[in-house]
């Protein structure tokens, strides 16, 4: 990874304000999930916008010429039409129209899933520097009042220049997923039943909303205890994967989904207590996809992490999928998010 940028969204929103509309207290949002404040688009930021200015940061913080850049990778469950997909309009908005791009959809471990098709293209000789983005408006078909979901998403982006060097930076990537019970975080509707219920709805009662909301659902204590059980193994094998000891990992940068998950499985995985861990879900919320670029870009601001260490990143949650790698971080950004 050669460079880092991210953009986190204008209007904070406090689990004080999440709690005008939900069945809560801002402690036990605290307490359950480790979440203090996220940020929610408003005004004119969009999905596109959002990872547009992320990507933008990206390619200002690397030092190569923007052109060399092949491809595109847009990794987010947020984009509103299937058709056409997101990256080719981002692309275009930072000047790189014509490259091949194209969207990545993998849930929370959707940047996961992108970083390591990067470096497979690059180690294949596709493309010789790849920009990966990770970019979410969550709450876009976030029902605020459901008590399972309301106080985790956020929104957000961030975005990574892949390129070659002399010593691999992105080992291989250790993936998996679980559809048996990938309905344990899903969208209540689906196309077609979107259009049914409209239909139905149409001209039956003025006072009704003429459509359904579609809206996210997760069954959190389900997806927590597929994280305990599967995480833990999934790290042990990026490690195995990587050739890098447990001992030589220097940072921690896991998907920002719950604080909780996140203590447990260092825990688990016996990483020193002093190993610097990702904790950018306090004040970001849970942002899916975008999470783990954005926290990197905080750990790498803020000095909690430095450049050149090595660092374990592992992205998980719909599917049930996740991914993870050991990397070496790219320099600190000097056009930061913050
Ligand atoms: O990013 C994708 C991957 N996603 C994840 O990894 C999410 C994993 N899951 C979670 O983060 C957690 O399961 C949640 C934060 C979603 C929920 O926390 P929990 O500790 O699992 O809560 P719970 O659903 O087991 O509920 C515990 C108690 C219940 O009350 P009783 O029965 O003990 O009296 C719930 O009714 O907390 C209550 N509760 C709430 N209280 C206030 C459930 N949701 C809320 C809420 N506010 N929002």
């Amino acid at each position: 990874m050669l460079g880092i940028g991210a953009y986190r969204p204008q209007r904070v929103v406090s689990n004080a304000e999440v709690c005008e509309l939900l069945d809560s207290t801002p402690e036990w949002i605290f307490e359950r999930t480790g979440i203090n404040n996220r940020r929610w688009i408003s005004g004119d930021e969009t999905i596109r916008s959002i990872a547009a200015a992320a990507g933008e940061r990206a390619l200002k913080n690397t030092p190569i010429d923007p052109t060399l850049i092949g491809a595109v990778i847009l990794c987010t469950s947020s984009w509103l039409k299937l058709t056409p997909h997101g990256a080719p309009s981002v692309a275009s908005d930072l000047g790189l129209n014509g490259v091949a791009a194209f969207d990545l959809t993998s849930g929370c471990g959707g940047f996961g899933y992108g970083l390591g098709v990067a470096a497979d293209l690059i180690r294949a000789g596709s493309a010789d520097y790849v920009l990966v983005i990770g970019a979410e408006t969550m709450t876009v078909g976030l029902d605020k009042s459901d008590r399972g979901t309301a106080m985790i998403f956020g929104d957000g982006a961030g975005a990574v220049v892949v390129g070659p060097a002399e010593e691999n930076g992105i080992s291989p990537t250790v993936w998996g997923s679980d559809g048996e019970n990938a309905e344990a975080i899903a969208q209540n509707l689906d196309f077609q039943a979107f259009q049914t219920r409209a239909q139905e709805l149409q001209g039956t009662d003025p006072a009704v909303e003429p459509v359904g909301q579609m809206s996210l659902r997760m069954e959190g204590p389900k997806v927590f205890r597929w994280a305990a059980v599967t995480l833990p193994r999934a790290l042990s094998a990026a490690l195995d994967a990587s050739g890098v000891a447990k001992e030589d990992i220097e940072v921690f940068i896991p998907h920002q989904a719950n604080a909780r998950i996140n203590e447990l499985m260092k825990k688990n995985l016996g990483l020193a207590d002093n190993i610097p861990m990702a904790n950018d879900i306090e004040n970001t919320g849970n942002t899916s996809a975008a999470s783990i670029p954005l926290a990197m870009e905080e750990m790498l601001v803020t000095g909690k992490a430095k450049g050149g260490q090595l660092a374990l990143l592992l992205g998980f949650g719909a599917g049930l999928s996740y991914a993870g790698q050991v990397v070496v971080l790219p320099p600190a950004p000097s056009e930061t998010s913050f």
